[in-house]
């Protein structure tokens, strides 16, 4: 059986790392893999092929950035190309960018059956691409691997089939368990930041809907200056939100306030989550795996796809309107720490997500 999986963005390297390397160990399934290029930089690229021991791409189709039609556009036309030529029995898709929209288009065009991970996510706003982008995908999937009982809820209520649905936990905590033990080994982040563990805020921030924003973005920043006054916050800087920044002439200053880094590979981010006393951010993955390493978290939006995370007290959002919000939102998760009954397994599977998709797959053919 030949797959071919389609990547593009940053976590979408972490979330193949594990399906891929049991995709490889299977005997009658070969992997194709192609890289769209969507991101580029060594340090939201490469460097996650060398740690996550990823195989280079078959496949690297160079597309970069641009606006959402033209960088979609390209993609189709290049995957289109791959498809015609591999003629794979299926395209593997992950979460929700424009990669991913433009493997499963391109699929359901050339009638190849498309296989989503982490399908059934919903944050029911419209307005974010990735909610689109969703959305779109699990319509067009013929088998849909959800990570939690929310996600296969919110299929079941759009009514897609049910027999196409498994719930097979998530692949991040897969990728947590298994690298995060090697992280603990190899990485010295932590002595190279001079950072003294519990005693540090990490940040990240890199949603449109925060970057795009002028009021929004001042607001998160202005809020983690109020708190870096009594504690280090640290931030490794998302190119989208240095961009952002620069733009509106508030890079000086912040690198002056925060301890604005450049993004890190995936061993010592996990080490900078391990060791801090909260996290604040935008991100999907970063919200889940404040959870598995039992981090309060702050989240910097009005919404989120984990909702399991809100409705067991563990993970807070705090729209990011104002300074205040910002400041005082961490400030009360810090001194009301979360105390949580649900267990990392209960809510994301044992990790054997890549185990069980692969499973599954193979036995598609
Ligand atoms: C994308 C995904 C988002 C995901 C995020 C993960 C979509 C619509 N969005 O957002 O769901 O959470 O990836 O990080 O697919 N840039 C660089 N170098 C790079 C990559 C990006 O400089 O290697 C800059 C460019 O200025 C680019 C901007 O970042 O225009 C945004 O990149 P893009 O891939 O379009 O979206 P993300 O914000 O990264
Ligand atoms: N991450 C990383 N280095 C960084 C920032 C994030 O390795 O500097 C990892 C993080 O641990 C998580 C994933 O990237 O596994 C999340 O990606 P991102 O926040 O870009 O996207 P999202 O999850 O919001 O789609």
């Amino acid at each position: 059986m030949k797959i071919t999986t389609i990547v593009g963005a940053r976590p979408q390297f972490i979330k193949a790392a594990p399906v891929s390397s049991k995709l490889r160990s299977t005997s009658n399934i070969q992997e194709v893999l192609v890289h769209t290029g969507q991101h580029y930089d060594e340090n939201m690229s490469d460097v996650f092929f060398q740690e996550l021991e990823i195989p280079s791409p078959d496949y690297h189709l160079g597309i970069g950035s641009g606006n959402h039609g033209a960088q979609t556009g390209r993609m189709l036309e290049e995957i289109e190309k791959v498809l015609l030529t591999e003629k794979p029995d299926w395209v593997l898709v992950y979460g929700d960018t424009n990669s991913t929209l433009a493997g499963a288009l391109c699929a359901a065009k050339l009638h190849i059956p498309i296989a989503h991970v982490e399908a059934g996510l919903r944050s029911f706003n419209r307005r974010m691409p990735e909610e689109i982008n969703r959305v779109l995908t699990d319509h067009a999937a013929n088998i849909l691997f959800a990570p939690t009982t929310a996600a296969v809820e919110n299929l079941r209520n759009e009514g897609i089939l049910e027999k196409k649905v498994h719930l097979v936990g998530d692949v991040m905590y897969d990728a947590a368990i298994y690298y995060g033990a090697i992280a603990s080994q190899k990485s010295k982040v932590l002595e190279y930041l001079s950072l003294t563990p519990q005693n540090y805020i990490l940040a990240t921030v890199h949603r449109a809907e925060n970057t795009d924003n002028l009021s929004r973005l001042q607001a998160i920043f202005s809020g983690l200056t109020a708190v870096a006054k009594k504690i280090p916050v640290v931030l490794p800087l998302h190119p989208r939100t240095r961009a952002a920044l620069s733009r509106n002439g508030l890079l000086e200053e912040m690198t002056h306030n925060l301890q604005l880094i450049e993004p890190v590979g995936y061993l010592d981010m996990v080490m900078l989550e391990k060791n801090s006393l909260l996290i604040a951010t935008d991100s999907g993955g970063v919200q889940k795996e404040a959870f598995f390493y039992q981090v309060p978290c702050v989240t910097l939006r009005e919404e989120t796809e984990w909702v399991e995370l809100v409705q067991s007290g563990w993970n807070k959002l705090i729209p990011p309107t104002s300074e205040y919000f910002v400041f005082s939102g961490i400030k009360n998760t810090l001194n009301h720490k979360p105390h949580m009954q649900d267990t990392v397994s209960g809510l994301y599977g044992g990790g054997f997500a890549s185990e069980q998709i692969v499973k599954l797959l193979a036995t598609e053919s």
